[in-house]
């Protein structure tokens, strides 16, 4: 699938005030600094469409952007983020949390991991709480460049391992940098053709 055009639609901290659901929506999400607003950069050909920061903390809210005038892409705040006010922080995060299990039109959510790391507990219960609530979603590793091969593939065989001591099938999973831009096709053709694959159901369900 190609990206045409995208554009910012609203900011938002209460997920009531998002748009009309009458859009297949994928959003992204994960701890703050993964690289969640770079990766929507990479994936829509844009430097700053989604602001992005070195420091972790940056994006705070619910950020929608239209993509080809047809569906939503969606850049959440991080989990994660100990400079937070406690009351943001309970659990996942107010926000987060009531956006993903409130949300009708959320298709999948990408759940990045920073490619260089060992599985983190946090991220794993975060992935549990999605497995639990019923929500549909991916894995994307971020980050890869700052890797070599050999490192990027004894990471993933390692992450997997994990993975599979709770998930009797793992998720899809998908091996990014936003800076090569590997993995970008394969992020925007299995959007393509869920879209393709739902847009005829999800719209009959609407009407
Ligand atoms: P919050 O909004 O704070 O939750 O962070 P985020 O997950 O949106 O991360 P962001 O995209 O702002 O990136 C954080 C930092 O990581 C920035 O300095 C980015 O330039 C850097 N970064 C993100 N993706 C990549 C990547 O694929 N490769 C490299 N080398 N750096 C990256
Ligand atoms: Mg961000």
């Amino acid at each position: 699938m190609k990206i045409n055009t995208a554009s910012f639609v609203i900011s938002n901290t209460d997920w009531k005030k998002s748009p009309a659901e009458n859009r297949l929506e994928y959003a992204f999400i994960g701890r703050s600094n993964v690289g969640k607003s770079s990766l929507i950069n990479m994936l829509t050909n844009h430097k700053n469409l989604a602001k992005t920061s070195g420091r972790p903390g940056k994006t705070q809210l619910i950020n929608h952007f239209l993509i080809n005038d047809h569906w939503f892409l969606v850049d959440l705040p991080g989990y994660g983020y100990a400079k937070v006010s406690k009351s943001l922080r309970r659990g996942f995060g107010e926000i987060i949390t009531s956006y993903i299990e409130n949300r009708k039109n959320l298709i999948n959510l990408f759940v990045l991991i920073d490619s260089r790391h060992e599985p983190q507990k946090l991220d794993m219960d975060f992935m549990k709480y999605l497995g639990e609530t019923g929500i549909p979603f991916s894995i994307v590793f971020t980050k890869t460049d700052k890797l070599t091969k050999h490192k990027l593939s004894n990471n993933m065989i390692h992450y997997k391992s994990e993975l599979a001591k709770i998930w009797d099938i793992l998720p899809k999973i998908f091996i990014t940098s936003a800076e090569s831009k590997m993995g970008k096709e394969e992020v925007l053709e299995y959007i393509g053709s869920t879209n393709e694959e739902l847009q005829e159901h999800f719209l009959h369900k609407l009407s």
